[in-house]
């Protein structure tokens, strides 16, 4: 097993980083003696976190560049500018993600692009763009931010949302078999959490112009009680990213920090398939 404190004096990369877990990654990776990058599409939000992780670390170690996972020039450039910064990059965490959802004919079409187009192909951007870079460290390692919402198929509600995460898992999941076969120097890891203290339930304040957000009393009241159990019963984001250095130290796949809800859920999708039989109904964590 590799020690936690190999990830030293390297450096890392990591998208939707203004905030939440992505936040709480990079300042745990600078605590782990590591440089970081953070990129968001958040310039306000950026310019806080860059001034907050700077006064922890200091100036040299810290770079904070606006860039919109959407856009593969943007992730191309994060990385890049990281490798170029700190001498060479090995970590990078494809995090940034957003939520929309509600009753399935009441989310718009440009709704359902944007959610696909951050949450899935943000992530396929990344990892296309961070993967020859990582290569050339000895020992790279890309973090995808899947969900738990990624193992439990058949959420209401959260259609866009679940059928995102169900395909980063798959990319996750296949991109690290891959890696292996080739007997690539990189690991994949995927971070599957349930509720997180983070900024997650307001994420429509990031949808571009000409994404209607759903307005349904019924879907803002699903929010509002989502809002109470995540900050009731979110794990804060910080021990979300305990787990993503101690899983980097041990190059071990799954980062998961609800994980007999991980379990649980995979053994209820399993009997559904078994048996064909539709499960009752129930809001799983996102
Ligand atoms: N919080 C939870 O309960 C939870 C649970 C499971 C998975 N996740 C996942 O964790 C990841 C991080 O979310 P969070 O909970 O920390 O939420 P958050 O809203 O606090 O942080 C997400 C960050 O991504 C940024 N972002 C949004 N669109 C972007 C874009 N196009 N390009 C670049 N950055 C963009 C936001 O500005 C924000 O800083 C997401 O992928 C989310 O799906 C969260």
């Amino acid at each position: 097993m590799i020690a936690v404190d190999e990830v030293r004096d390297k450096a890392a990369v990591v998208t939707g980083g203004a905030s939440g877990i992505g936040f709480a990654m990079a300042r745990k990776f600078l605590s782990e003696g590591m440089s970081v990058a953070i990129g968001d599409i958040e310039a306000d939000a950026l310019d806080d976190a860059v001034r907050a992780l700077r006064g922890a670390a200091g100036s040299a170690r810290v770079i904070g560049l606006r860039a919109d996972v959407t856009a593969f020039d943007d992730v191309a450039r994060l990385c890049h500018e990281a490798e170029r910064t700190f001498g060479g990059l090995d970590v990078v965490c494809a995090n940034a993600g957003v939520e929309t959802g509600g009753r399935f004919l009441d989310v718009a079409p440009e709704a359902w692009r944007w959610v696909m187009d951050v949450n899935y192909f943000g992530t396929l951007n990344t990892a296309r763009a961070a993967l020859p870079i990582l290569e050339r460290s000895d020992e790279g390692h890309l973090v995808i931010t899947g969900s738990l919402a990624g193992f439990a198929s058949g959420t209401p509600f959260m259609t866009p949302y679940c059928a995102t995460k169900m395909a980063i898992h798959g990319l996750a999941e296949s991109l690290e078999v891959e890696l292996r076969a080739s007997a690539s120097s990189v690991s994949v890891h995927l971070l599957a959490p349930g509720p997180v203290q983070s900024r997650m339930i307001d994420a429509e304040r990031n949808a571009p112009a000409g994404v209607p957000i759903n307005e349904d009393p019924e879907r803002r009241r699903a929010m509002e009680d989502f809002r109470a159990r995540q900050s009731a019963e979110g794990l804060p984001a910080a021990q979300v990213a305990d787990l993503v250095v101690e899983a980097i130290g041990e190059r071990r796949f799954f980062v998961l920090p609800h994980r007999e809800r991980a379990v649980a859920a995979l053994r209820r999708r399993l009997e559904w398939v078994e048996t064909g039989r539709t499960p009752e109904s129930r809001v799983a964590g996102t």
